[in-house]
Order: C-alpha cells, then structure tokens, then sequence
C-alpha cells in the first residue's frame, strides 16, 4: 500500500477556509467527517485525477456525474479548441443550441421543446415555476432523501449535502415559501394516494428523481412512479422528472426510457453538458410554450447555451449515441466492481449492502435494503466516512458521503477495477 501525503492539500483547505465559506464552492466538497483536507486537485485524465501533492487516484465522482465518457475525452477536448477559436460567448442564438435541441427532443420522446440553463438548479427552479403557472396552483409534492439543487422550496428534507450535513431545511428560507411544499415518502404509494386524496386540486407538480442518486442510490419501484403517473393525470397536476442525475447515464433515454413513463417535463444536468455548467428544462410543446418570449412565465440567463457547453455536451451526447455498446460496457464495468465489492462484504462480515443502477451505485454500511430516507438515514455514516478515507489512502476517490452516488465511467480500465475491488477488500476487513 502507498502511503499518500496530503500535505499541500492541506495547505491550501487552510487558505481557502479564509477567503470561501467552509473552504469550497459546493459544502459536499469539504470533507467533513472524513477526517482528512479534501485533495485539491489539480489535473484529470481518463479514469484518474491528481491532487496537488502529486498522487494519483482512480475516480468514481466523475465531477459528480458528468463524465461519464471519463475525463479529458480526446473528441471533447478537439472540439471544445475549434469552438475556442469561435469565441467564448455571445448571447445570441447559435446553431449549436439548435442542434443540441433537436438531438435531446429525438432522443427523450416526452421533450418535445426544451430550454438551456446554466445548471441542475436553474432547470427544476425554472420547471416548477413553469408548472404553476399551467395548472394555476401552488403546491407542489417532493420525495425526502431527493435533491433538486438550492431552490427555496426544494430544500426540505433534501438530500445529497443537506443529508451529508443534517441540514432538515435549510435557513433563509421564507415559511410562506415551503408552506406550498409537501413532502412525501419515496417508494410509498400509499403515501402518496393519502396526499393527493387530500391537496389533489391545489398540486400543480410532483417533482422527483425518478431513480435516486442523492439519498445514495435508491431505484424507485415501477408501481410507484406508475401510480405517480396515474394520479398526477387523475387530478390535473404535471409530473415532474428531475433526471440531472440520471439522463444519459441510466440510458440514453434516462430513466423514463427504462420504465416506459411519459413525464410531462423533465430536468436534464451534467452530462449533457460534457463537464461544463449547465441545466435544461423541457416537455410537452403546449407546456413549453408557456415560457417567454413565446409566452408569460419568465425565465432568461446570460450564459444559457454557452457555445463552449453546447460543443462539450453535444460531443458527449453523439458519442453515447452513436456507440451504444457504451452503455453494454458500463454494466458490465459497474456489474464487476458490485460483486467485487459484495464478495468482500460477504467475506469479512462487514455490515453493508449494494444499490446499483448501472453505472450508478452506492454502498449502504447498514443491515437493512436501503429503500426510501428513513432506510437511508439508518446507515453508520462513520463506517462509510471510515471506509472512505481508507480507499483514498489507497488511491480510490469516491464520494465523501454516504449519500452520494459512485459513478463508473467508460474509460475505468480491468485494472481499474480490479484494484478498486482489491482496496475495498483491505478496506472492508479493516472497518471490523
Ligand atoms: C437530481 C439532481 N437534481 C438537481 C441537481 C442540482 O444540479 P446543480 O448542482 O447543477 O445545480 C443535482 C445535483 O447534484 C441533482 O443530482
């Protein structure tokens, strides 16, 4: 085992602590309760990045989802030089926009029209602006462990690092605001019959990650997000799916194209922005026509269809588009490292459990199926903080919590895995 130094890491947490809040841009980022700085990193290639002491690590945060083709993709990186040599932005239309429109509407049939924003925030903010003001109403129902970025009303129960951090709300958030927000069990269709049995006229929107990436992995059931579907079109609210997390990652034609639902509008993020900042919005053609200038619900942005993000995700999209064994592989891939993993828990009695979805996955340090929030929050977290910090000093970068998800990409090599599964069986045995 190589013992891996952190020592400008360091340095540079203790300097960005004086000048950021907590010292990162984004509060998942800090470490916290991993016991170690967070490696600033400097540079990534393929499967790995590399921090500022020089070591190198096989990454399964890929940016938190966004590469999954694995960094610094040779076609992305040709293409993004040519745009380079275009400019940087001109906030005016562009072809490309065109482009990266059509391709997204031919490849999700349910986005018939679609808007470019800068991130996964920007696109559920603007969606649920959107859904109140086509059905007139105010309330909208999230699930507790999902996460839909920082918007106001979003923001109760949420996961990701609001679950990281214990954060229930969030402060600043005025009570008239979340008082239109209700919060529904994930995976619960009782639940969820009981809340439209009672509010169904006033909800203009259920909004929801339709497989969970943001409690750890968490696949809906299809009876669920069936029955989502039936009593959202019984009483006249719109579906909402957020598929930042999942579009293009789960399949090509996300989630909605494995379990054959049809949302009314569907948050895009990430990956189709091929690493750079970005959101997208879309649906139904009589919905989107809503949004001006073509009609009265506002929602603009001054670097929305950047043409450096538009190259970067339209070379990302064409590329899983046009090799679709991509998606065989990453199974396959994501496949191994799940057993791997499984095989060392079996073998050391550590007390864990796998939820995967592809090249989506999460180990669980608890007894129980993790299924929904309360599932979720029943895990040992210092287990997984414990277990985190050990594959990192083994050169394995996963997220620095238990409720995030781990991404495989394409460009993980055999041994790649082969030494992920390794460090997890030191790991494993370790922790007891
Ligand atoms: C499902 C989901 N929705 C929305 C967001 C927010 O996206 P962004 O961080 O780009 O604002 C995220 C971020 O991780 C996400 O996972």
């Amino acid at each position: 085992m190589v013992i891996m130094k952190f020592k400008n890491s360091k340095k540079l947490f203790k300097e960005a602590k004086k000048y950021i809040p907590g010292g990162v841009n984004s509060p998942v980022r800090a470490y916290k309760g991993i016991d170690t700085a967070p490696p600033f990193i400097s540079k990534a290639n393929g499967s790995k990045v590399y921090d500022e002491d020089g070591n190198e690590y096989i990454d399964f945060v890929g940016s938190w989802g966004p590469m999954i083709l694995g960094h610094n993709h040779p076609a992305i990186r040709e293409a993004l030089a040519k745009q380079l040599e275009l400019g940087t932005s001109y906030g005016a239309p562009t072809r490309l926009e065109n482009e990266m429109a059509r391709l997204i509407t031919e490849i999700v049939p349910s986005v018939e029209m679609l808007r470019m924003v800068n991130s996964g925030t920007e696109a559920t903010m603007s969606a649920l602006r959107l859904a109140r003001a086509y059905t007139k109403r105010e309330k909208i129902v999230k699930f507790a462990g999902n996460y839909h970025g920082h918007e106001d009303s979003l923001l109760a129960q949420a996961g990701s690092g609001a679950l990281t951090h214990s954060v229930a709300g969030s402060a600043g958030v005025p009570a008239n605001v979340i008082k239109n927000t209700i919060v529904a069990n994930y995976n619960d269709i009782e639940g969820i019959e009981s809340i439209f049995r009672h509010y169904g006229k006033q909800i203009a929107a259920v909004i929801l990650e339709p497989i969970s990436g943001n409690m750890g992995v968490v696949p809906a059931k299809q009876e669920f997000l069936d029955k989502l579907r039936e009593v959202t079109d019984q009483y006249g609210s719109l579906l909402v799916f957020d598929e930042v997390m999942t579009g293009f990652r789960v399949a090509l034609g996300g989630v909605q194209s494995l379990y054959s639902i049809k949302p009314d509008l569907t948050c895009f993020g990430k990956i189709i922005g091929g690493g750079l900042p970005v959101g997208a919005y879309g649906g139904k053609r009589e919905i989107m026509e809503m949004i001006a200038p073509s009609g009265t619900v506002y929602q603009a942005g001054t670097l929305s269809g950047n043409p450096l993000t538009m190259t970067a995700g339209l070379t990302t999209i064409k590329i899983l588009k046009e090799n679709p064994e991509i998606y065989d592989q990453l199974e396959e891939k994501a496949q191994k490292i799940q057993k791997g993993i499984e095989k060392a828990i079996i073998e050391t009695g550590v007390t864990a459990n796998v939820n995967r979805v592809g090249s989506m996955m999460t180990i669980f340090f608890s007894d129980n199926p993790v299924y929904d929030y309360d599932s979720a929050k029943k895990c040992d977290t210092k287990n997984y903080s414990k277990y985190c910090k050990l594959m990192l000093e083994m050169g394995i970068y996963l997220p620095p919590s238990q409720f995030e998800a781990f991404f495989v990409s394409y460009a993980h090599s055999n041994k790649d895995i082969e030494k992920t599964i390794k460090a997890n069986g030191f790991a494993c045995a370790k922790l007891l």
